[in-house]
């Protein structure tokens, strides 16, 4: 766990989901400003699903965005259960992104192939600035699980034995999805407050090994986060603004520019 990761602490998903919007819009208004282009990674999952609900209602200067994925299953193109399918669903079918900038990891074609086809493509693009990232109860993030072993030097790993159905899928190594300006993860959902405890106290999990060079922001339900602090904190929660807190536990006053 980064030292200086800032921990945001919410009642539900729903405002995870608000707050997360705002700041990944400010992300990428200070992108454009800086640079001409806003490079975006997705996640799969419920939680980040809610955010890209909300972001489809934003007005936001589309034609600059690059979208990424951080994982896909090996399924069909239009499987429901796919990562872009439910992306395209929630956000990209409803805002103006050019369709050419919209890089979807072609899992359709197996999953060595797919993975030899987006790794060029996550070179090129290298540094990223924002990261999108879930959770799982295991302490899995993307489709980087505990005990799997990969390349260190390959961009985008192939995985043939996934716990989560279905068993083949790509997913960005944690040294890529490190290389961002920004990594938010969005946290809600299941039973998380153990991971979330074992993670706080340094075990080796997936999502230890996410370590970009700034403060990552971690949007998370209140409820995991009472199980790793003190009790008094709790006092101290403004409801539906959000509590934002370092992992030193001090307490922040704002919320990331
Ligand atoms: C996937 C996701 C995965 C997800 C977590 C959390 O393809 O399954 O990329 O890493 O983000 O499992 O998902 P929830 O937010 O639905 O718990």
């Amino acid at each position: 766990m980064q030292e200086n990761s800032r921990w945001h602490v919410f009642d539900n998903a729903d405002q995870i989901a608000v707050a997360a919007c705002q700041q990944i819009l400010k992300v990428a208004e200070r992108a454009i400003d800086d640079h001409g282009m806003f490079k975006l990674v997705l996640a799969g999952g419920k939680t980040p699903e809610k955010v890209y609900q909300m972001l489809a209602q934003a007005d936001a200067d589309w034609a600059k965005w690059l979208i990424y994925y951080g994982d896909e299953r090996c399924l069909p193109a239009d499987h429901p259960d796919r990562n872009s399918v439910m992306a395209n669903q929630a956000l990209l079918s409803k805002v103006s992104i050019p369709a050419e900038q919209i890089h979807t990891m072609p899992t359709e074609i197996g999953t060595e192939l797919a993975a030899a086809f987006y790794q060029p493509l996550v070179s090129a693009a290298l540094p990223f600035d924002l990261v999108l990232l879930g959770m799982g109860e295991d302490g899995h993030t993307a489709s980087l699980f505990p005990d799997h072993q990969h390349n260190k030097d390959e961009l985008v790993h192939a995985v043939y034995s996934s716990p989560k159905p279905p068993l083949e899928r790509i997913t960005l190594s944690a040294a890529a999805l490190s290389t961002s300006h920004e990594v938010i993860f969005l946290i809600a959902g299941g039973n998380k407050q153990e991971v979330i405890k074992h993670w706080q106290q340094g075990a080796d999990l997936p999502v230890a090994r996410i370590q970009p060079e700034n403060p990552m922001d971690i949007y998370i339900l209140r409820e995991y986060f009472q199980a790793v602090t003190t009790p008094d904190l709790s006092s101290n929660y403004y409801g539906q603004q959000g509590y934002a807190l370092d992992s030193t536990n001090q307490h922040r006053d704002n919320m990331p520019d």
